[in-house]
């Protein structure tokens, strides 16, 4: 059975809607050279930029060698068709995105998207040997009513139903409570440890406690350089996942630290 300590930190950086293919160049040369000044081989760290950086970034990685693991933030389940404007996992994995990021808030709030199309995200990453980042959190208005732990029940249950055992222990599960994003006020790391047991009882009724325990959990939600170890260093807590602040190559970077400072 693993243990945490057979669970490789994870910390990766959504981007969101920043950064064009210039700027998102200029930003991986001074992270990944950084990262090797600092010789950071313990922590898997991954970038998440808009769709039209990936094949720059892809380049940049690939001709210095730098140690950055590429990675998208949506995707479609199809691997091809008349979908105007969407990009599939198949595509994805065809310039070497490693994790691709599922069910964000702000997808699920500005893009409509369900469960059920959460889960067929799942799929088609796996199905192309991808890592998925599943978010799942709660709304303000939900914690208010103490529904946080039935909502995170919900999230998992569903994007996880379908998926064998084998291959739910290799995904990533990213508890990001919305009234914690972008806001400069992280959860406490009490809230995080709290979600990584929720999050892992259902991964452990659905595919077995091994599957459970092998299982990367994040925190993400107004992650800093000053609050990283503290949630990291929170039980069952493998990593974060960072919006605003791994725009900043030197923060994103201080963060990579403060991961690596508890292994
Ligand atoms: P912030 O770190 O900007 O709060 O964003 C968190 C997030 O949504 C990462 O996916």
């Amino acid at each position: 059975m693993s243990t945490r300590s057979d669970r490789r930190p994870l910390v990766s950086g959504n981007w969101k809607m920043h950064h064009d293919h210039i700027e998102a160049i200029r930003t991986v040369e001074a992270l990944g050279l950084r990262m090797r000044e600092g010789r950071v081989e313990d922590v898997d760290v991954s970038v998440h930029p808009p769709f039209t950086d990936l094949r720059s970034v892809q380049t940049v990685l690939a001709d210095r060698s730098l140690a950055l693991l590429l990675g998208a933030q949506s995707c479609h389940w199809e691997d091809q068709g008349a979908f105007t404007g969407e990009v599939s996992a198949r595509m994805l994995a065809r310039l070497d995105v490693k994790l691709v990021i599922v069910g964000h808030s702000e997808r699920r709030l500005h893009c409509g998207e369900s469960d059920e199309v959460v889960a067929r995200k799942l799929g088609a990453v796996l199905r192309h040997a991808m890592t998925p980042i599943l978010c799942v959190g709660e709304t303000a208005d939900e914690r208010a009513a103490g529904l946080t732990e039935q909502r995170l029940v919900e999230q998992v249950e569903r994007a996880f139903g379908g998926v064998a055992p084998a291959a739910l222990a290799t995904c990533v599960v990213a508890y990001e409570p919305i009234w914690a994003i972008g806001v400069g006020a992280a959860a406490t790391p009490e809230d995080a440890a709290a979600a990584s047991e929720v999050v892992r009882s259902v991964v452990s009724k659905l595919a077995g406690k091994s599957a459970a325990e092998a299982l990367r959990v994040l925190y993400g939600g107004s992650v800093d350089p000053e609050n990283t170890a503290s949630l990291v260093g929170a039980d069952g807590v493998d990593g974060v996942l960072v919006g605003g602040a791994s725009l900043d190559p030197e923060k994103f970077y201080r963060i990579v630290e403060g991961a690596r400072a508890l292994r």
